[in-house]
């Protein structure tokens, strides 16, 4: 028996109800969140839209099964569209939407045509570069003086489509943008307890650091928790791509923080602030980023570092909570994978729904725990 046996029945049942979703998500993609636990298809306009082509993408490497490929092939056409009619692409998150399909599709079936559409992805994301703050616009149109100068932890995830296109191109400008945005979030979103804002503003005249914001979490000064995911995940995928040794002590310190805010079953909940007994809402999407970034993180670390068994220890507790109490397995009229999750609960927007990036990172989790995977990111 190998050491992920016990994963067996989780995959079966992830790409089964994957594969059951492609006749509904054809050209159309699931949106952010489900609504009932169920998603309703929607048009590719979202910043989420990737993560339904990621986890095809994820399926194919699980079973090699040709059943998704047609699928694949409608969805890079759309973000081929999307990008050549420039549909919806004022924000940051075209790192999130290109990475999921134009990067998957070179790593998976080597396409040069999908290697040119990231490198085209990644100019129109260097058009977000702003080089008096050092920052990438998180959100909105660049004019909008309502969203200029504000940076976003979420945006460490969307670098690496700048550092692939340093890679295939040979030209330093798109990964000096994405260090120095990097340096900026290491400097600023971080705190020195370790916490993390979920924003940041600049003054976009002047340069001039003016403070952190929250949007998702639950107050300026709180710790919202998939932020703090995204920043263990985004602090090492940057250490991955220019091997500035500070990225994996920040990840460090952002991951203990984490693990030390984890509820008795270590589904954390959707602000750090809050604990067992607070009656708030877990957010499962936060933990699945979580286990991915703590892998990484454990994978990225020498075998003389205490702390490699530790990440990789509590990934695997994460995940066997996830896989035992928090997927849709009894819920059969849910097509989606992981239930609970929390999109925005000041708004009351997708609030204990299933979410198709914590969909995806359970995906990703079980192909990270199963196979020798080399990564999109
Ligand atoms: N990147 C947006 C979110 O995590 O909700």
């Amino acid at each position: 028996m190998t050491q992920f046996e016990w994963l067996t029945h989780d995959i079966d049942f992830v790409v089964d109800k994957i594969k059951k979703n492609l006749t509904l998500f054809q050209e159309t993609v699931p949106p952010a969140a489900s609504v009932d636990l169920v998603y309703a298809p929607e048009e590719n306009t979202d910043w989420t839209a990737s993560f339904w082509i990621g986890m095809l993408f994820l399926v194919k490497e699980l079973t090699n099964d040709p059943a998704v490929d047609p699928t694949i092939e409608k969805q890079l056409a759309s973000f081929r569209r999307r990008l050549e009619k420039d549909i919806a692409l004022e924000t940051h998150d075209i790192g999130f939407l290109y990475t999921l399909s134009a990067i998957a599709d070179y790593q998976v079936n080597q396409r040069e045509s999908s290697k040119e559409l990231a490198v085209k992805a990644a100019d129109r994301l260097m058009e977000r570069y702003d080089p008096k703050t050092q920052i990438i616009q998180a959100w909105g149109d660049l004019n909008d003086e309502q969203q200029r100068g504000r940076m976003i932890i979420d945006c460490l995830m969307n670098l690496p489509l700048l550092y692939f296109a340093s890679a295939m191109t040979g030209e330093g400008k798109y990964k000096e943008a994405a260090y120095t945005h990097a340096k900026q979030t290491q400097r600023y979103i971080v705190r020195d307890n370790f916490t993390t804002y979920h924003t940041y503003y600049f003054n976009p005249k002047t340069g001039e650091a003016i403070g952190g914001k929250t949007q998702q979490g639950f107050a300026d000064d709180s710790c919202w928790a998939r932020g703090q995911a995204w920043g263990i995940y985004g602090f090492t995928l940057s250490y991955n791509h220019t091997g500035d040794h500070t990225f994996l002590e920040t990840a460090k310190k952002l991951a203990d923080y984490f693990i030390d805010c984890l509820p008795e079953d270590k589904i954390c909940y959707w602000d750090l602030v809050f604990h067992d007994g607070s009656g708030e809402e877990r957010d499962t999407s936060a933990a699945a980023i979580a286990v991915c970034g703590l892998l990484e993180l454990a994978k990225q670390l020498p075998l003389t570092d205490p702390k490699k068994d530790e990440y990789q220890a509590v990934a695997v507790a994460i995940m066997k909570t996830l896989s035992k109490g928090y997927t849709s397995v009894d819920s059969p009229q849910s097509n989606g994978l992981l239930l609970e999750g929390v999109y925005d609960k000041k708004s009351n927007k997708g609030v204990k729904e299933c979410m198709i990036w914590g969909d995806y990172y359970y995906v990703e989790a079980l192909v990270r725990l199963t196979t020798a995977w080399y990564s999109y990111w």
